[in-house]
């Protein structure tokens, strides 16, 4: 809560005295008839509140700078809800627990608004996400002053400022995301650890998904688990197919810890050794992802990364006789990316595609201590593709690690799961 009390003063510092950020919760989502999705929190509430009730709204007023007043519109405590579903935390745990200077009840919402406005110059909020709320943002704005104040005559967008406060990771951050991370590299080598007596990309799949839920946690993501051809398809979740004897299985999954998500990716054997080929797409994966990993530096900027992961690949590809022309001509037409057609990586946080700029006023942003991004670049050789010998056709090849950018080497949050060849190998047939 005093982590959440200090994003609320960085906040209120950058929009400014005079200025007012409106911020609402998530809401409850029908899945089909009755029946709801687990609630999931709105990251931007719940980065300033740290508060897990869906249909409250956060009104954070700057007095002088990061010197702020912050109102919380919430349910209040209510015994019917009580026996059916548990309590609301109520207005007064939102005063005490979570550090509020005011609490209200949410059906006053519209009846309090104006006046928190008056005398205020802007209003910020998270504009064009939902129309409804817009439309309440703009109607409180044109309310009738009750006492001759003016109302705020700007309403702008939130989300460029918040999203550059929850680009830079603090303390607390770091240790949800690595608590995220420990948690998810344990079920990832358990499963690795048990995949020769597995059938099915299923089986797979519920191991992961039991280890992060009786450790507290949820994934973070719909894992995807796509064994031979299947590793191929970059969304691929329907994780339903038999485990191919001499295949590999891709394993791209995560779970989240306090709302902080893990993404990370290993391809291994299904029967515990890599073939010729497989092994020799595995290593120059693995190469290009050291070369990208070492560019995660305040020395460089956020394309080095990539630049690294691409060069390697592309080289190694071009050694490997499947891509023709010469590695000046691939890199120049970029015919490798037929087989590596993603970006190296993203930021990482409360999202598992966190916000935050990539570029700057056109120019890709030096990386900075704190932010934390994943490393994946990959090979994806489609089964039909007759451009290349048989062994490569259908090796679909990712490894994925979550790191935090630092002034020297980049620190690897999910370096416990094992990724050599010999690492793996070993694992499985342990
Ligand atoms: N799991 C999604 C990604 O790797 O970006
Ligand atoms: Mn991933
Ligand atoms: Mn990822």
């Amino acid at each position: 809560m005093a982590e959440c009390a200090r994003r609320r003063a960085d906040l209120a510092g950058m929009i400014g005295t005079g200025s007012v950020a409106v911020i609402p919760a998530a809401s409850q989502k029908v899945r089909s008839n009755d029946v709801y999705y687990p609630f999931r929190q709105d990251n931007d509430f719940w980065y300033l509140s740290g508060f897990n009730e869906p249909d409250a709204v956060l009104v954070i007023t700057s007095e002088h700078g990061s010197d702020c007043h912050v109102s919380l519109f919430c349910a209040p405590q209510d015994a019917r809800q009580a026996r059916w579903h548990g309590d609301y935390a109520g207005l007064d745990a939102a005063r005490t627990e979570y550090r509020m200077n005011d609490a209200y009840p949410i059906s006053q919402l519209d009846d309090l608004m104006p006046q928190l406005l008056q005398g205020r110059e802007r209003i910020y909020s998270r504009l064009g996400q939902d129309a409804g709320f817009d439309q309440r943002l703009i109607g409180w704005m044109h309310a009738q002053s009750t006492a001759q104040l003016s109302m705020p005559e700007e309403l702008i967008d939130v989300r460029h400022l918040l999203h550059e406060l929850r680009l830079i990771k603090s303390r607390f951050e770091l240790e949800m995301l690595q608590i995220a991370a420990d948690v998810s590299c344990r079920a990832h080598a358990r499963a690795m650890g048990a995949v020769c007596s597995m059938h099915n990309e299923r089986d797979i799949t519920a191991s992961l998904m039991h280890d992060y839920i009786s450790s507290g946690c949820q994934s973070a993501y719909p894992a995807i688990v796509g064994s031979g051809e299947n590793a191929c398809i970059l969304h691929y979740t329907d994780n339903n197919q038999a485990l191919p004897e001499g295949g590999l299985l891709l394993v791209d999954s995560g779970c989240e810890y306090q709302g902080y998500a893990a993404d990370i990716t290993r391809t291994y054997p299904v029967n515990g050794h890599f073939n010729t080929a497989q092994k020799a797409l595995y290593e120059l994966v693995l190469e290009a992802q050291h070369a990208a990993i070492a560019k995660a530096t305040t020395a460089h900027c956020w394309d080095a990364v990539h630049d690294a992961a691409a060069d390697t690949i592309c080289a190694g590809l071009c050694a490997l006789g499947i891509v023709s022309g010469g590695y000046e001509k691939a890199m120049k037409s970029g015919s490798y990316e037929k087989y590596f057609m993603h970006k190296t990586g993203h930021w990482l946080g409360l999202d598992v595609h966190d916000v935050g700029d990539y570029r700057l006023a056109g120019e890709s942003r030096q990386l900075e201590v704190g932010m934390v991004m994943t490393v994946e670049p990959g090979i994806y050789i489609p089964p039909a593709d007759e451009s290349v010998a048989p062994c490569w056709r259908g090796i679909g090849i990712r490894i994925e690690d979550d790191v935090v950018v630092s002034k020297g080497q980049a620190r690897i949050l999910s370096a416990a799961l094992p990724k050599s060849v010999a690492d793996v190998e070993t694992l499985i047939n342990a």
